[in-house]
């Protein structure tokens, strides 16, 4: 909308995504693909990715054609390594604090983001990594990933979020311990405690998430962005607060033009086919 009425740049499509050097972006019906690319590295995130990935996302906030986000790493090895250890090991507390502040704010533009966010989470999750994929809606994740914060093994902490989003998932006597030791557990572990949606075999993954983003691309999606926020928001607040959040996105829903598809079609007898407005 705001691109529509002169508000935001109006930019070339095909260039919208391109030109990063740390990912790689591909947009296929409805559903944008970004590869974190730095596969010799296990997909370790720098400043650039970290500012890249921060860009993809305020461009799909302008950018009504996509409808879902993958996020996944290049390569067979890892989804994401975490923080790159080298920089890390210069920082002061300072420092820390700024590195903190940015991966901070990039987690909670995912976590809000007005469409859903999966992880396809191809091999290592481990410090950052884990936490990008803490921040996404669903996670699948292959057979041979291995999750984890081992921050506590280097003598540091988890700083993008993983000390509260990660109690907030699997419940906080679980994270302590996840987090106090720092120990990588596997896929199937990850998937016993809630904290994956589903494991695939490596080769399936692909598949598996692309069915799941179809899905996702099928549904209404203004009605989707809103579930996602205020199941989240809601979730950080007493509950009459929430419950306010509640109603006012149940006014917001029946502006749509889904809503009114949706409760049509029901009474027709024929399925609703939504177009995201
Ligand atoms: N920071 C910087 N470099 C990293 C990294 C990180 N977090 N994780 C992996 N790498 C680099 C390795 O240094 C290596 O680089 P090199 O080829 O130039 O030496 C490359 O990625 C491949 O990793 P390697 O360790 O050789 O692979 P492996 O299969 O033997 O081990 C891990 C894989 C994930 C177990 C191991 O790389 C590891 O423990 N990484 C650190 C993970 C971590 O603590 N992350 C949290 C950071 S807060």
């Amino acid at each position: 909308m705001l691109r529509e009425v002169g508000w935001v740049e109006k930019r070339g499509e095909d260039s919208m995504y391109t030109n990063y050097e740390t990912l790689r972006v591909e947009k296929k019906k409805g559903i944008l693909w970004v590869y974190l690319n730095r596969p010799d590295k296990l997909n370790v995130f720098n400043m650039k990715m970290l500012k890249e990935l921060s860009d993809v996302m305020d461009k799909v906030e302008e950018d009504q054609e996509v409808k879902c986000v993958v996020i996944t790493g290049e390569g067979e090895k890892a989804f994401c390594s975490g923080a790159d250890l080298g920089l890390l090991s210069k920082l002061d507390s300072q420092g820390a604090l700024e590195l903190s502040e940015i991966g901070q704010r990039l987690m909670k533009k995912i976590e809000s983001l007005r469409v859903p966010v999966i992880a396809a989470i191809n091999g290592y999750a481990l410090g950052g990594g884990f936490e990008l994929a803490l921040a996404c809606d669903f996670r699948i994740a292959a057979e041979n990933t291995q999750l984890g914060n081992p921050e506590v093994k280097l003598g540091i902490i988890p700083g993008w979020g993983a000390t509260q989003r990660l109690a907030r998932i699997i419940g906080l006597s679980r994270a302590m311990e996840f987090l106090m030791f720092g120990d990588r557990i596997s896929a199937s572990e990850a998937l016993d405690m809630g904290l994956v949606h589903k494991v695939v075999p490596q080769e399936k993954l692909r598949e598996e998430v692309m069915s799941l983003a179809e899905r996702i691309v099928e549904g209404p999606t203004i009605a989707q962005g809103l579930i996602k926020r205020v199941l989240i928001f809601g979730s950080q607040v007493p509950l009459d607060v929430g419950l306010e959040l509640e109603k006012h996105a149940f006014s917001t829903v029946f502006s749509t033009e889904d809503a009114k598809e949706g409760l049509r079609a029901f009474l027709s007898k024929r399925k609703p086919e939504f177009k995201g407005k």
